[in-house]
């Protein structure tokens, strides 16, 4: 398989890894724009990230994020929002300032003229420079959710059963049946993308992405298509299938 693969022993290496490629991308592409998943796998990378903020000047002044995926029916700043998660995370800490920030509104008059608005801004802003992603158990990318088919660009998603007890909303309060996602086309067409993969319940869907198969089946084998990969996992998730992944 054409991909970088770095398996560490657990959640914290994994996350000092990434952390530390992440870091090294900004110092040699300054004005990059990146693109963070929210989840609960890239959070202490994303903590590193603003404890060494002061490492990467950068990142506050020069960086351009734009949201990957956001719950549609939550209020922006509801503490379930990939949006409140992001600005909590990323966007305040690094001080990234709004004309630098690009995210759908959770909550929208009309679903599809906010795809629409995303698609429009991001032809303006260029393709993603780095997209930092994770997957779900059931193989989504963002919301990409397995299916006959996939598409190219931002969308309003219907997720899946997996995906709506999914534990950043299970305790919101919200019936949430759709979701706001970038497409297939806005992720493949980053310049860089890292993958983060951790824990055990991970381990059947990274079974499947190690046999090499692409299928809209399972979104996540969509990026064995792109020439820069790297899969950032712990032992858990890959355990048994390293090989496969490294050849
Ligand atoms: C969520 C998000 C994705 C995220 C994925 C994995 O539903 N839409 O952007 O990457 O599922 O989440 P976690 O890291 O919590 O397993």
């Amino acid at each position: 398989m054409d991909i970088q693969v770095h398996i560490e022993e657990d959640y914290a290496g994994l996350s000092h890894r990434a952390a530390e490629v992440v870091m090294d991308f900004i110092r040699t592409h300054p004005d990059a724009l990146v693109c963070p998943a929210s989840g609960s796998t890239p959070i202490d990378t994303y903590r590193h990230l603003a404890a060494h903020k002061e490492e990467v000047p950068e990142f506050g002044r020069q960086i351009r994020v734009v949201k990957l995926d956001e719950w549609l029916g939550l209020p922006m700043d509801d503490s379930a929002s990939c949006e409140k998660y992001l600005q909590d995370r990323l966007i305040k800490p690094l001080e990234v300032s709004p004309d630098r920030y690009l995210g759908f509104d959770s909550d929208p008059e009309d679903a599809e003229e906010e795809c629409e608005r995303i698609r429009s801004e991001l032809h303006r802003w260029g393709r993603i420079d780095l997209g930092i992603l994770g997957v779900g158990t059931n193989g989504h990318l963002g919301f990409n959710e397995p299916g006959g088919f996939l598409l190219p660009d931002p969308h309003v998603a219907r997720l899946t059963e997996e995906t709506r007890s999914h534990p950043m909303v299970a305790k919101s309060g919200y019936e949430l049946s759709r979701g706001l996602t970038l497409g297939l086309r806005d992720i493949l067409s980053a310049g860089t993308l890292l993958l983060l993969v951790s824990g055990s319940h991970k381990h059947p869907v990274m079974e499947r992405f190690a046999t090499g198969w692409i299928t809209t089946r399972l979104p996540v084998s969509l990026l064995l298509t792109h020439s820069n990969l790297h899969c950032i996992c712990d032992r858990e998730a890959v355990v048994g299938v390293e090989a496969q992944l490294r050849s």
